[in-house]
């Protein structure tokens, strides 16, 4: 009688503990299923360099100049200002529907992390900086 009793509230508190743990520990981005990198994310140039030549460049060209694949990325119609990063995040993740070029469609570019995708581009950024677009 007295075991039953002092062992119902013990137990609710353990399981309220992990009630919080567990709805505390989730990422808010993770959860609603955002393709974004975790925050306090700091992208780098530099690999993103080696990650676009990787993933990107057999159609979007060297130095994302563009190719018989694809557009160039550094050109004004992708500048911040027409095309922010979300839509840099959801042509990784989703894919691209043709709409600029005649190129086709972009397919998803599934072995690409959100992480690496921000990496991609802070170079790309750098790039249009480079050439005067951004
Ligand atoms: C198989 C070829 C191919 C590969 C690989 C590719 N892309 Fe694309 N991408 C395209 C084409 C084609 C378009 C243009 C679609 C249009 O607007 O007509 C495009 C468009 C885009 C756009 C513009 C999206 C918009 O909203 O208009 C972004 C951003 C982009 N690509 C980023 C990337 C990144 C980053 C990678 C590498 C992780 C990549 N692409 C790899 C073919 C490719």
């Amino acid at each position: 009688m007295t075991d039953s009793l002092t062992r119902a509230p013990r137990f609710l508190l353990a399981a309220t503990l992990v009630l919080i743990v567990v709805a505390c520990g989730k990422d808010p981005a993770q959860e609603s299923g955002l393709f974004l990198p975790p925050p306090g994310f700091v992208a780098d140039a530099k690999r993103g360099e080696a990650l676009f030549n990787e993933h990107c460049a057999q159609c979007h060209g060297q130095g994302a100049r563009g190719t018989d694949q694809g557009p160039p990325l550094v050109h004004r119609i992708y500048e911040p200002g027409h095309h922010s990063d979300m839509s840099f995040y959801m042509a990784v993740k989703q894919g691209v529907r043709a709409h600029h070029w005649q190129f086709g469609n972009m397919p998803p570019r599934e072995g690409v992390s959100a992480e690496e995708t921000g990496h991609i581009i802070a170079y790309v950024r750098r790039e249009q900086r480079r050439a005067g677009i951004n």
